[in-house]
């Protein structure tokens, strides 16, 4: 197989060729960002998807959220450079185990993180995502009891924020959960003036330190606002690139995984697209997001009304 030099070039080449339009998530690498024609959390992928014209969609993300643009243009064609780009979030909510959950508490309204795959999608009434999801929760009447999946820490943080109880699926993100408490607190003692943004994902510990707590979008509007030269960042680092290309003059921390001789912190799945996979994907025309019609049709509706309470 022949890699051409000039990947940018190529990619580009190919972008008119096939009518593409290239979405990708802020986790991505920063080559990819780069190439990208729309860099976003995962409301704001979703968003693109549902108002693209294009005639194929590359999705720089995981697999979920490549499944979503699929659902919302089921007669596209929705390329993900590496199909193993998975989610633990995603893969601790099987659908056999959540359909009996689910059958277990039939008076509840099941609102599903968008982290999770269609199949779940396909069994909710709505979808949120880290975005969102406080004021989703807040739109539903008080008397009907909730379930959320699949993350406990996200879903925990909605009901610190609503006052709310909701019936938890205990599912985590291998990713946001690595941080250490410990080591936040020694470069806390090291940089006083540094403010500690944190996704939602990660868990109390953590979050109880945040200055703000807040999806990537969310926590990349708060550095650009903030008074503050200094953040210390608790998500995936890849929005570290995005974060010094807005605020070049800021100084960006990631916060330290338990493990520092690791670069937990950073999302495999995320990690094994690149932009020779993306290259690829493109002139192969393959792998693509094959989904079927009955999934597509269950899941689109708990999309459109998380697309409709978003506005
Ligand atoms: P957001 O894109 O909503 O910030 O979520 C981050 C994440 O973990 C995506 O997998
Ligand atoms: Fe899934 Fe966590 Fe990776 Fe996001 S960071 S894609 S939630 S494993």
């Amino acid at each position: 197989r022949e890699i051409p030099v000039d990947l940018f070039a190529a990619i580009q080449a190919l972008k008119q060729e096939l009518n593409a339009v290239i979405l990708a998530h802020y986790y991505q690498e920063p080559d990819i960002q780069d190439i990208a024609d729309y860099i976003g959390d995962s409301l704001g992928l979703a968003q693109q998807a549902a108002k693209t014209d294009a005639e194929v969609i590359v999705f720089a993300g995981v697999h979920f959220m490549a499944e979503t643009a699929k659902i919302l243009n089921p007669n596209k064609l929705v390329l993900l450079p590496d199909l193993a780009a998975g989610c633990s979030l995603a893969d601790s909510c099987p659908s056999q185990e959540f359909a009996a959950f689910k059958a277990a508490h039939p008076d509840h309204l099941v609102i599903s993180y968008i982290n999770c795959t269609a199949e779940i999608k396909a069994m909710s009434d709505i979808i949120c995502t880290s975005s969102n999801a406080v004021q989703i929760v807040r739109q539903i009447p008080l008397n009907r009891p909730i379930i959320f999946a699949p993350d406990r820490n996200l879903g925990r943080y909605v009901m610190q924020q609503t006052g709310r109880n909701m019936l938890l699926w205990q599912g985590s993100c291998i990713v946001h959960e690595t941080f250490s408490e410990k080591k936040l607190v020694q470069l806390k003692i090291q940089h006083p003036a540094a403010e500690v943004l944190a996704h939602p994902e990660c868990e109390p510990p953590i979050l109880r330190h945040a200055d703000y707590v807040g999806s990537t979008t969310a926590l990349l509007k708060f550095c650009q606002k903030s008074t503050a030269s200094s953040f210390i960042v608790a998500t995936e680092p890849g929005i570290i690139h995005q974060m010094r290309k807005e605020a070049p003059h800021k100084n960006f921390i990631p916060a330290p995984p338990i493990n520092s001789n690791c670069n937990c912190n950073e999302c495999p799945y995320m990690r094994l697209n690149t932009l020779e996979k993306l290259y690829l994907a493109m002139k192969n025309r393959s792998p693509e997001i094959k989904l079927s019609e009955e999934i597509v049709t269950a899941a689109l509706k708990p999309l459109q009304r998380m697309l409709a309470m978003s506005v």
